[in-house]
């Protein structure tokens, strides 16, 4: 591999070949969207989903955290020079990921999303934290405790519910609806923009390893810890 660049801050951002700066745009906006798309189809209205007081506390953290992210990259992105509107999923043509379209009406399914869903977003941020564009590095670091909160919460909900046969058959179900179409979040394989992401050491890992490292460590959790069963993901060649 070639020497890659290290980029310590906005300034030396901006005297990057075009190239190195356009990944870095990518990876930031697309974050930015799916952040706040996130935040606002599941963790917000799972608030009014959760059953107890206790839940909803934690549900708000969560909401919190969630919308947080949303700003940590938003403002890493004015920084970087991309317009606002690039940042935002209503004021741009790039759709939210396919995943993002799940339609969710109960607390056992925020559950789901958060134990299986930011299972991935923690693999995606896991990749970012020894970034060669250190803000985004910096930005990675701060964001993975509350990432690994918000899968622990999921695992800790999903638990509970478990307790009865009731809850276990719940919860398969809402696997079985939920996890096929998961693995799709990490992108196509032989991707062009990976391959430049990891040039310019901004990405350590292909699509493929971090998806086949996802199924990996969903298996050993749902099957593992719970004793459930991980569903078959849907075939790449099918993912919107
Ligand atoms: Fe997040
Ligand atoms: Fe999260």
């Amino acid at each position: 591999m070639t020497d890659v660049p290290q980029v310590e801050n906005i300034e030396q951002f901006s005297e990057q070949p075009e190239e190195y700066q356009a990944a870095c745009r990518k990876i930031v906006i697309s974050h930015a969207i799916n952040e706040l798309y996130g935040s606002r189809v599941y963790d917000e209205p799972a608030i009014a989903l959760a059953p107890t007081p206790y839940a909803k506390w934690l549900t708000c953290r969560v909401v919190m955290e969630e919308y947080g992210h949303h700003y940590r990259f938003f403002e890493l992105g004015r920084e970087m020079g991309i317009p606002e509107t690039a940042m935002l999923p209503e004021m741009t043509e790039k759709s939210p990921l396919s995943i993002m379209n799940y339609n969710m009406t109960r607390w056992d399914e925020f559950c789901v999303i958060k134990l299986i869903g930011d299972l991935a977003e923690i693999i995606q941020v896991e990749d970012l934290v020894q970034c060669s564009f250190h803000p985004l590095r910096n930005l990675a670091r701060m964001t993975m405790p509350e990432e690994r909160f918000h899968a622990q919460f999921g695992e800790d909900f999903c638990r509970d519910i478990c307790e009865t046969e009731e809850g276990r058959v719940q919860i398969q179900k809402n696997l079985d609806a939920i996890f096929p179409a998961m693995p799709t979040f990490f992108g196509r394989g032989n991707s062009k923009n990976n391959v430049v992401y990891r040039k310019w050491g901004i990405k350590l890992r292909t699509n493929e390893d971090m998806r086949e490292d996802y199924i990996n460590r969903a298996r050993d959790l749902v099957e593992g810890k719970f004793g459930l069963k991980l569903p078959e993901p849907v075939p790449m060649e099918m993912a919107a």
